[in-house]
């Protein structure tokens, strides 16, 4: 395509990509202290010396002295010319590159819209809510979590806060159109404006980058909805994003495994008795973007549901989504509440331990797979075995080619296994 990329868009290409992660896609990067480091792509050598910043989202090779940002690792490692760079990068998080029409036309030139405001008023609107949270109107949300059994400590890592009971608590203290582009305000027909989340306890989404980029809002009461959401903006993909990286980060940035759970209150109530490798789908189904972007972090997910059947529905959408993410190396993990518990109740009714070992007890991905599509199956006769296969050929083509023949040898040994 021709036509010139806006500034505006690599601009906010940088700002919304995470080096880290795009070196680490092409290199594998350790931690060390502050940084990520390997041994350099880019000169021989026995040792690491090359080092990868996220605040700075800068590399530097102490070694041979390279360095630069997102878009020069793609141009040097990959051989990119710098156009080139730019819709790696793009496609990396998933976005199109647009493109200046020949001047003349300025009309018909793409608007992309400047992100660095809203994630700033995020930020500031998420310290405006845990003030709040500390003052007198938050006491009341102070006694909810207390009844809920978190601790200062979560709410403080969690950067917990309450709206107030107002419709326009953020209107006089915020820019408008800030307010407007971050979703914190809804529009009303007449052109005037008020606040989404009024009277709730507030969960700031963060991204893997520490940034805000949304909310999740909780009733203090019984009444509904229980939870709202902040809506998809120019910075909050709820496909992309889930909740709880940035604190599980922060502690421990190559986790062995990660825990995907339904709930905000989840995630908190078993970081406050341990288990810290946790984050919560954004109240939709865990997407193949979803895993895409957890398996740069760990090699194992585990997907946590509750036993109820909701839960045993969400669990089979997982494995349908995970299944064209199945590689060597990464492993899938299903593992069932007993009825009427979720991560939160349960992690408070058996501790760490428990939880610790219902997980470790839980179910690979494949032995979940065959005991739910051959449920209704006999395997004990040719028939059966002929439908077990029949039933999983769709589900099994999803998976990439090279992990495909071994899952279709599974299908042999399961029957083999059962006869
Ligand atoms: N959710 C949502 N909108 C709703 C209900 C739920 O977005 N109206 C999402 C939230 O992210 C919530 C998750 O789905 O955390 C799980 O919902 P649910 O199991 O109902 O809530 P819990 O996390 O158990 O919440 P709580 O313990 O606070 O009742
Ligand atoms: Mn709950």
């Amino acid at each position: 395509m021709s036509g010139r990329i806006p500034r505006q868009f690599i601009d906010d290409l940088l700002l919304r990509v995470d080096i880290v992660d795009l070196v680490d896609s092409r290199v594998p990067l350790k931690k060390s202290g502050s940084n990520f480091v390997a041994r350099c792509p880019f000169h021989n050598e026995k040792t690491p010396s090359f080092s990868v910043n996220r605040n700075r989202q800068t590399y530097h090779c102490f070694g041979c002295g390279v360095g630069g940002n997102a878009i020069s690792f793609l141009m040097d490692y990959a051989h990119l010319g710098f156009v080139e760079a730019v819709e790696d990068l793009a496609a990396f998080i998933g976005v199109d590159v647009p493109r200046e029409l020949a001047v003349g036309n300025p009309s018909v030139i793409p608007v992309t819209s400047d992100v660095a405001p809203i994630y700033k008023i995020l930020e500031a609107v998420a310290g405006f809510y845990e003030e709040q949270l500390r003052g007198d109107a938050g006491q009341k949300a102070v006694m909810y979590l207390k009844n809920r059994g978190v601790n200062g400590a979560m709410a403080k890592t969690y950067g917990l806060g309450y709206a107030p009971a107002h419709w326009n608590a953020l209107l006089g203290r915020f820019d408008r159109q800030g307010l407007l582009d971050a979703g914190l305000v809804v529009l009303k027909e007449d052109g005037k404006v008020y606040d989404r989340f009024r009277d709730r306890l507030m969960f700031p989404i963060r991204d893997r980058r520490h940034r805000v980029i949304g909310f999740g809002g909780r009733v203090l009461d019984d009444s509904l909805p229980k939870y709202l959401n902040s809506p998809e903006t120019a910075v909050f993909l709820k496909g992309k994003e889930v909740y709880g990286l940035s604190e599980l980060l922060d502690c421990n940035a190559k986790p062995e495994r990660i825990v995907v759970v339904e709930g905000y209150m989840d995630v908190i109530a078993l970081a406050q008795y341990g288990v810290r490798n946790v984050v919560a789908a954004l109240g939709t189904a865990t997407s193949k973007a979803h895993m895409e972007m957890l398996f740069r972090f760990t090699p194992e997910l585990v997907f946590c549901f509750d036993g109820d059947r909701a839960g045993q529905q969400a669990a089979w959408k997982a494995v349908e989504a995970a299944l064209p993410c199945l590689r060597d190396g990464r492993q899938i993990k299903i593992m069932l509440l007993p009825q009427g518990h979720d991560p939160d109740s349960l992690v408070r009714e058996e501790g760490c331990d428990g939880f610790m070992l219902r997980m470790q007890q839980s179910q690979s991905l494949s032995d979940y797979f065959f005991e739910y599509i051959g449920k209704d199956v006999e395997l004990e006769v040719a028939e059966g075995r002929a439908k077990l296969l029949a039933l999983a050929k769709p589900h099994l083509e999803k998976i990439p080619a090279g992990f495909f023949a071994i899952s279709c040898c599974r299908v042999c040994e399961v029957w083999r296994e059962r006869r």
